[in-house]
This record gives C-alpha cells, structure tokens and sequence, in this order.
C-alpha cells in the first residue's frame, strides 16, 4: 500500500526548484495579496504579525512537514494517504478533498475578477472604452459584480486556463508553469512595492501595519486575533486538506523534506509582508480606508491606480497580472489536489489513471459552482443566503476555510504514525534538525492551537461573541 520508492505513475517533480516554485505558488495566492494586508491591519498590525510568526513555526511549519511527509511516504492523493494510515481514516481524506473543490467555485471567480480588472486597466492605459474610464471604483465593481453574465464568462475563463495546465499534468504543466510565473510574480510584486513606498504620505501605510496595537491582547481578544491568525496561516499554506499531500507524493524520494517545509513558509510569509507593502502605503497616501474584504482588492485599490494619472492604468495592470498569476498558481494546486485524489481511485481498480478525464470531468464540476457563486454577485442580487452569511463566497468559505481545514489538520497530526515522518525526514542519511521540536509540537501544540483556532472561527463566522 505505501510507495517506497518507486515513480508516481500520475506523475513527478522534475527537479527541486520546479517542486518549490509549485508549492510557494500554491501557497503565495489571493490569501497573501489580499487577506494578509487587511487583516494585519485590523487586527493590531505588528502584535498580529508576531502572533501569525508563531503559529507558522509552531503549527505551519510542523503540518506542512507532516502533510509532505505523509503524501511522499504513501504516493497517494489525500484520500488514499490517510486510508494507508488506515481505513477507517479515509473520512479524513474525504474532508481534505472537498474542501478545495469548495474553495475552487470563489477562488475561481475572484481569479476572473482579476482578469477584468487586469483587462481594464490595460484599456486605461491605451485610453480604450473597456477600461475603467474614470468611473467611481465602487460603481464599476457593483456595475461588474451585478452583471452575470460578465462575472460567469469571467470565472469560466479562469477555471479552463485552470483545467488547461493541470491536464498537462505534474511536470509538464504545473511545474512548468509555476517556474516562470512565480519569478515574474517577484519582479511584478518589487516593481508595485517601490511605486506604493515612494508615493507622498505612503509612511502612514507602513505605520498601519508595524505599529504595535497591544490591545488586542487585553481580555479574551487575543484568541480573536489567534483565530483570525491561524485561519489565514491555514489558507495561506496551502495546508489541512489535500494539496500539500499530494504535491509530497510527487516529489522524488532524494529531495530533503525538512529542508522544503522551512522554504515554503518563509517564501510564503516574505510575500504576504511585501503584499502589504505594496499595498497599504498606497491606500493611505491617497487617503483612502483598508476596508474588509473583496473591497480592499477591486474598489480601494481600483481608487488608487485611477488616482495615480497617466501612468495608473500602467501599474493596474501590473498589480492585477500579479493578482492573477498568484491565484492561478494556488487554483492549479487546488484542482490537482483533488484531481490526484480521484486518479488514484481508478489506480486502486487496477486500471490506468486518465489524467484527461478526471481533470476535466473536475473541471466541469468547478465550472458550474463558479458560475453558481459568480451569480450571487457577492450577495447584491438578491440570492437566498446560507448559514447566516450574507454571500454565497462566505457560506462556501465557512464550511471550507472555517470548519473542514483547522479540522482536517486537527486530526491530521492527532493520526500521523510520528515514525513515518522520522524516516521519511531521515531517508537518504539526512540529518531530522528539528526533530525534538516537532515532535513536542505535533503532539501538544498544534492540536490545542487547532481547536482554539477552530473555535474563534466558528466564533467570527457566526457571531457568538465568545471571545
Ligand atoms: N494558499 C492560497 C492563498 O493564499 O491564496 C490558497 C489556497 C491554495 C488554499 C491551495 C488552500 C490550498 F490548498
């Protein structure tokens, strides 16, 4: 049942760089450029930024190793590596594989967003009736969120450049792909960072984010901030579902895993801090407010690139190519982790797995709940809402980020046999570093930290006020 060794037959890494560039894509997306700036912002800035530290070495750091540990050990997609640990944890899997196909239907069409927004500026730029056009940017978001159609064509052109790299599968598709966008997504992120800082007032964007706000910690709040904190370390590592696993079983057995699960969250972390700063500074000096939300991304940061004169559709469209690459490098991760799951299915009947056939019977599905989350127009036409939110995009997000992530990662590290990622760590001679360390931590403090941050999700989500 478990692979020792042998090549995956749904496919390889082709070299370490081409794995790392595929799981910092995978982890550098919508959660860095967008959630990350806000709600550092809200909730205490510096204080938030130490508690996030934390939580990525104690928690990340530790279930990123499991995760690529348990998918190398196994050579399977998330259902699969945790039936090998043994059957009666094949839920688990199932939970790991659902909530992606979830996150997909509103990652995909914020992605779309983004190629609007992206195709707007552009017009801007060339002085086009397609751009922007000096509209007030809350206007034109509610004027492109309120249009179905628009908003579904958009989302499906996301999902099909989505199916179109993963069908080309591990190294041919996704670690291709991922090898050149991720350096332009470097430059392009460098290059909207030094127009932000150098922008009259940008200095009070910074102290946004680094000033300390200690209050935050008065009474119960910090475990708000903790669960605000973990939910999006969660998000933004790609971990507690099927990614990381299915990624681990892809890489080749000679790759040093404790090496790459410290890698990944330091990239990840570097580019959520610069994604600040290459907004905030920006949103102030034009003296606009980093509200919550989708906002932050298509209406404040539209205000700002419409500000900037001439050059403004120039770096627009920029910025939101950067967005674009960002979510289309996590949404491959996405549908692959899935995607690998279901091959492995076909594997398990003895047949050959149709990469064709599942990526694009997947995408089908995604496709429809796309268009399904595009139509609700984040809540502003009118839909029946669930769960006590008020979009369709947070009741998805509820079940996913909020409960099947924290959860599945919960169980995760209270069910990995520890000897499996001491001797994958191990394998080839190499030295485990960090092995009293994470042990004391996959035993004790990421299950505590995963039911706490849980809890506060649930909290926030529906507005207990317990904390
Ligand atoms: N990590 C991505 C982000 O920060 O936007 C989103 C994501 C990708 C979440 C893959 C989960 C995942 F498995």
């Amino acid at each position: 049942m478990e692979n020792k060794g042998q090549a995956n037959s749904k496919g390889q890494f082709g070299s370490s760089f081409g794995f790392l560039m595929a799981a910092i894509g995978s982890a550098v997306g919508l959660g860095n450029l967008w959630g990350f700036p806000y709600k550092m912002g809200a909730n205490g800035g510096f204080a938030f930024l130490i508690l996030y530290l934390i939580l990525v070495v104690f928690v990340g750091y530790v279930m990123l190793l499991t995760e690529l540990s348990l998918g190398r050990r196994t050579g399977k997609g998330v259902i699969g590596a945790y039936e090998a640990i043994s059957k009666k944890y094949a839920f688990i899997g199932w939970m790991g594989a659902i909530a992606p196909w979830l996150i997909l239907s509103f990652y995909s069409m914020l992605g779309g967003y983004c190629i609007k927004y992206a195709v707007a500026n552009l017009g801007d730029l060339f002085g086009a009736g397609w751009g922007v056009g000096g509209v007030d940017s809350s206007e034109f978001f509610a004027g492109f969120t309120t249009d179905m159609l628009e908003t579904s064509i958009y989302s499906l052109i996301f999902v099909i450049l989505t199916v179109v790299i993963v069908l080309r599968g591990v190294s041919g598709g996704i670690e291709k792909f991922n090898s050149v966008a991720m350096p332009a997504l470097f430059v392009m992120l460098v290059i909207v960072i030094i127009r932000s800082v150098t922008l009259p007032g940008a200095s009070e964007g910074l102290a946004f984010m680094f000033k300390p706000d200690w209050s935050v910690f008065e009474g119960n709040g910090w475990i708000s901030v903790l669960s605000v904190a973990g939910g999006q370390m969660f998000f933004s590592l790609s971990i507690g579902m099927s990614i990381m696993i299915a990624y681990g079983s892809y890489l080749p057995k000679d790759q040093n895993l404790e090496r790459n699960a410290l890698t990944i969250p330091l990239a990840d972390t570097t580019v959520a801090v610069m994604a600040g700063v290459a907004t905030l500074p920006a949103v102030f000096a034009y003296g606009l407010e980093p509200s919550q939300g989708p906002g932050m991304l298509y209406i404040t940061l539209q205000a700002v690139f419409s500000n900037m004169g001439d050059l403004g559709g120039l770096f627009g469209f920029l910025f939101y190519g950067l967005v674009f690459i960002a979510a289309i490098t996590s949404s491959i991760s996405l549908l692959e982790g899935v995607t690998s799951a279901a091959m492995d299915k076909a594997i398990e009947k003895g047949r050959t797995p149709n990469r064709k056939k599942t990526t694009l019977i997947l995408g089908i599905s995604i496709a429809i709940t796309s268009v399904l989350v595009s139509l609700d127009g984040l809540g502003a036409n009118g839909f029946p809402q669930f769960f006590g939110q008020s979009t369709w995009l947070d009741a998805v997000d509820l079940i996913s980020e909020g409960i099947l992530m924290p959860l599945g990662a919960c169980y995760c590290a209270i069910v990995i046999p520890i000897s499996w990622v001491n001797e994958e760590v191990t394998l080839n001679g190499s030295r485990f570093r960090t092995k009293g360390f994470y042990d004391f931590c996959i035993k004790f403090v990421a299950p505590i930290m995963m039911v706490m941050i849980l809890l506060g999700q649930l909290d926030t989500f529906f507005g207990l006020g317990m904390f």
